[in-house]
């Protein structure tokens, strides 16, 4: 297949490389992936994660096996497998549907890495289409919230909510964005800190507890977040914490944006309760552990719940920005996401 380079996914020398995301800021570090359950494991342990680049991290690395002359039955069960990885991006299942059709063709192997490489080149194009439809929403001189990770690092392109704020930013829009530092796992602190950082879009980082006092004190004039998965009836999954921010956004009339590609829509699933949300094991919340050390301060043995996501009723969304454009509360009160999409 031919060379790729993205801010976290490299194809070389016919081999999938990804960029470790339990690792940064500390350290810039590219883990070769070369099997499914090695995929599967990077998947699960965060190092490749975000809506976008899970689905395509797995179509890519499904191609390469295929190159390498994985028989079909293997290929089949590597779907499967991949599909299982993490429950609640619906990225993952919409891509490797693409890669299941392409498996079926004559000539599979071609029609792999065609098709993976597609993905990517689409979710690429995707990034530029939302950035250039939400930097119409923002309005000059905004500050900025957003939640989690949804830039380069999680997508082939700009990213999602990032890839606006990139291009608010180089719109001079921009006075400043808020970090949420999106516990447990701290996307917000390690990863969008060190993004925006590149990108010399100016940023506070802050810890969830603190968004509430600065909407209060008129210090936000939006919210934007990405998704994992848009039900139909407009009902957004994404990481956990985003409906308090909703709901805090609501209370103090702010304007709560979802940032999205299409592959992120889900017309079989008719609302938030039916997405699934994925349950995560109790250290990421006893204590913290990364490349930066490890620490644990409740006690070992602490029950704990652990919610990976939280789902945000659509009454509370002000606007769905997909690649196709914006998508208004009154559209999908109307049922667009049933009809246009679906
Ligand atoms: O658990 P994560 O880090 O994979 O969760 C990521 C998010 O919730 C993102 O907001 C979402 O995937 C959109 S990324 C463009």
């Amino acid at each position: 297949m031919q060379a790729l380079n993205t801010t976290s996914l490299a194809l070389k020398e016919n081999r999938l490389w990804t960029l470790d995301q339990q690792a940064l800021p500390q350290e810039k570090r590219w883990l070769p992936c070369d099997s499914v359950d090695e995929l599967v494991g990077h998947i699960r342990a965060l190092r490749v994660r975000g809506a976008p680049l899970i689905g395509l991290s797995a179509s890519l690395l499904l191609a390469l096996l295929a190159e390498r002359g994985l028989p079909p039955a293997e290929l089949e069960q590597a779907l499967f497998t991949l599909r299982a990885a993490r429950p609640t991006a619906v990225n993952l299942m919409n891509n490797l549907d693409r890669m299941k059709q392409a498996l079926a063709q004559p000539d599979w192997v071609t029609a792999m890495g065609e098709e993976a490489l597609r993905l990517v080149a689409e979710d690429k194009a995707l990034c530029e289409r939302i950035a250039d439809n939400g930097v119409e929403l923002v309005i000059p001189s905004s500050r900025l919230l957003t939640h989690c990770n949804t830039g380069g690092l999680a997508t082939a392109g700009v990213g999602t909510a990032i890839g606006v704020l990139l291009r608010a930013h180089q719109q001079d829009k921009i006075t400043q964005v808020w970090v949420d530092e999106t516990r447990p796992l701290l996307q917000g602190g390690r990863l969008t800190a060190w993004e925006l950082g590149e990108l010399g879009i100016p940023y506070q980082l802050i810890c969830d507890s603190m968004a509430a006092s600065l909407m209060a004190a008129g210090q936000v004039d939006a919210v934007w977040v990405g998704a994992d998965r848009i039900a139909a009836n407009g009902d957004v999954a994404n990481k956990i914490g985003t409906y308090s921010l909703a709901v805090l956004a609501y209370y103090h009339r702010i304007p709560f944006y979802v940032a999205a590609p299409h592959t992120t829509h889900d017309p079989h699933c008719p609302n938030g309760v039916a997405i699934p949300i994925e349950q995560r094991a109790a250290e990421e919340v006893t204590g913290v552990a990364g490349s930066f050390g490890s620490c644990q301060w409740a006690p070992a043995d602490a029950p704990v719940y652990n919610p990976a996501f939280d789902v945000t009723p659509a009454a509370l969304i002000s606007g769905w920005v997909l690649d196709s454009g914006v998508i208004t509360p009154e559209q999908v009160a109307d049922g667009i996401f049933q009809r246009v999409l679906g």
